[in-house]
């Protein structure tokens, strides 16, 4: 059977203006989600994940442009090139319909004064006014909120009433009234302790089973976290996407240098190493302002050539089901 294509970005950028230069943090990206995929987005602080995460919906605001490339979404049995529609409709007929997103620290953006359910209320006449009315709306919060493990009266607590853990169910219970087909949550378990992040993990693999949503992204630098729950990685560094495969086989194997410094800091048995996380890898990521020419990896690669401080490596396939933008693989 073949794979339905759900997302598919093509050549993505998208950079913030600054003055009169540009901050280039989404610069060539292209890739695809397929139909029952939880896709694992990993990459350093400023890579450029949760400026993605508004690429792949289209939600383009001010600083943010959109330079060029595709971002083309299945509705239906449709496909729809979303940079071409103008934000009113993206509100209207994509936003909360077809995908939604669980912002970095949504959970605590709830404002204190607001009931639960008066946010569920701006969601409907924000975007589903047109699907359901308010009360239809409000009993289906209830039992989506049943099925992420809380309670249906909860929508009638104010959020601060609410743990980390149980907040961040309620958003995700939110973001998914209407049954999205892409879900992207970006760093939904960074702010919460082990035995909260299990309940988010399981919460958000609940969800697709039911196929209450198709397929999910899931943004972290936390790549113990995305070995639990995705079915497979995009590494991304520098604006770019550097490797794309399953998990298994990039743990098993991961194929680029940046890709092989991640795993190693996450494997490592040395629990100073482990703390340290992704910085295990000496030196810090580049000025997304001017990053350097030829791969953005180069000044921190060991295994640097020649031609990768001069030509920008392609992110390439390397075996059925493996991508690697890297010169050691693709010469
Ligand atoms: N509003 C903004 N104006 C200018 N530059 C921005 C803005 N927001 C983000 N950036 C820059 O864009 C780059 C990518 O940022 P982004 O927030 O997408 O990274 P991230 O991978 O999500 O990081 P984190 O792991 O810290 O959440 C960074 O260099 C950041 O400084
Ligand atoms: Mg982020």
């Amino acid at each position: 059977m073949k794979d339905t294509l759900i997302l598919s970005l093509e050549n993505v950028r998208s950079y913030y203006a600054k003055g009169n230069y540009y901050v280039k943090a989404v610069d060539g990206v292209s890739f695809n989600i397929f139909k029952g995929e939880v896709v694992g987005i990993v990459g350093e602080s400023g890579s450029g994940k949760s400026t993605l995460s508004n690429v792949m919906i289209m939600n383009i605001k001010k600083p943010l442009n959109f330079i060029e490339g595709k971002v083309i979404l299945n509705v239906g049995a449709n496909f729809l090139e979303l940079n071409t529609l103008p934000r009113q409709e993206l509100q209207k007929i994509i936003w909360g319909r077809e995908t939604s997103i669980v912002p970095q620290s949504a959970m605590n953006a709830l404002m204190p004064t607001k009931k639960i359910r008066d946010f569920i209320s701006d969601l409907v006449k924000d975007h589903f006014e047109r699907a359901l009315n308010e009360e239809e709306i409000i009993e289906r919060a209830k039992q989506r909120f049943t099925d992420v493990g809380l309670s249906p009266n909860d929508i009638y607590r104010y959020p601060f009433e609410l743990s980390g853990g149980m907040r961040q169910r309620a958003v995700i219970a939110m973001a998914t009234l209407l049954n999205p087909r892409l879900l992207i949550c970006d760093e939904p378990t960074s702010a919460l302790d082990v035995a909260n992040q299990k309940l988010v993990l399981k919460t958000l693999e609940q969800l697709r089973k039911r196929e209450i949503v198709e397929s999910i992204v899931f943004i972290t630098h936390d790549i113990a976290t995305v070995r639990q729950i995705a079915t497979r990685m995009v590494v991304m560094y520098a604006g770019k996407i550097v490797e794309n495969s399953p998990v298994e086989d990039i743990i098993k194997d991961p194929l680029h240098p940046y890709s092989r410094g991640l795993l190693l800091s996450v494997v490592t048995p040395e629990p100073e190493i482990k703390k340290r996380g992704i910085s295990f890898i000496p030196g810090t990521p580049p000025d997304l302002a001017n990053p350097p020419i030829g791969c953005r990896f180069h000044p921190r690669c060991p295994y640097k050539m020649d031609i990768c401080e001069k030509e920008e490596p392609p992110l390439k396939k390397v075996d059925t089901n493996r991508e690697v933008a890297c010169f050691l693989f693709n010469k």
